[in-house]
């Protein structure tokens, strides 16, 4: 039990190079470890490797090694030392018409070496106020995961992001959360017979609210955004989460 949570950053497309050198001199690493993850965009990572924590990509490309100008392939980031991948973020859903099926062939890349993919799901506003969100999730689920191992599935990581959560500074209450983290751990069980995937919330976490989400007890780490470009919001989130 009592695992230490997962805490990701998702640097997003916000930060130049100087702005990356003068992150990384600033950045106190006393609660940095391996269950810390930066995913800086891709022409960064080698900034960030060789410290105490992880490095992730924020794409990868759905093809292996080959003719496919401006992609970045699963074989080319693992060979430089990138533990980790998202997969299916909600940004590139909606702005690069990635689907679920595409989604699950950058999970097989990934899977395939030895990369961990975090794979994002979540529903509209619309969806919400509809009441809709549970079964949103479970299709992006069901899409994303079919045709992977038990093996696979126990190595990849879902993070549930509410889409209108994400850079709005609203989240859903600490029980819709909850009950949303039982109910994928439920699909992935019925479903898929896992009972190994750390659920991560993402959506606006920030140093105001970490506390308050810190009391729910079925989430297992967060995935954050603008946050994380910020050395003095990361370091407070951190020293909350592991105090
Ligand atoms: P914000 O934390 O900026 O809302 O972004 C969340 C997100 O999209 C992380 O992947």
């Amino acid at each position: 039990m009592d695992k230490k949570k997962l805490i990701i950053g998702n640097m997003k497309m916000y930060m130049t190079s100087g702005d990356v050198k003068e992150y990384l001199q600033k950045l106190n690493l006393k609660n940095m470890n391996e269950q810390v993850v930066f995913c800086p965009s891709s022409i960064y990572i080698p900034y960030f490797l060789g410290y105490p924590f992880q490095v992730g990509a924020q794409n990868i490309s759905a093809t292996t090694l080959g003719a496919y100008t401006g992609e970045i392939s699963a074989e080319q980031l693992a060979s430089l030392g990138v533990a980790y991948t998202i997969v299916g973020h909600s940004e590139r859903r909606m702005y690069f018409g990635e689907i679920n099926e595409e989604v699950h062939q950058k999970m097989k890349r990934a899977l395939d070496h030895h990369m961990v993919p975090i794979v994002c799901i979540g529903e509209t506003l619309e969806e919400y106020n509809a009441g809709k969100t549970l079964s949103i999730l479970r299709t992006q689920l069901i899409d994303c995961l079919t045709g992977l191992s038990l093996e696979e599935i126990n190595k990849t990581v879902i993070a549930y992001e509410p889409i209108w959560a994400i850079g709005t500074g609203k989240i859903p209450t600490n029980l819709e959360i909850e009950k949303i983290a039982i109910e994928i751990k439920k699909i992935l069980q019925e479903v898929f017979q896992s009972t190994n995937v750390p659920v991560l919330y993402g959506g606006s976490v920030s140093s105001k609210n970490i506390e308050q989400l810190e009391q729910i007890t079925s989430i297992d780490g967060y995935l954050i955004g603008s946050a994380s470009v910020k050395t003095k919001e990361i370091e407070k989130i951190l020293e909350v989460v592991n105090h």
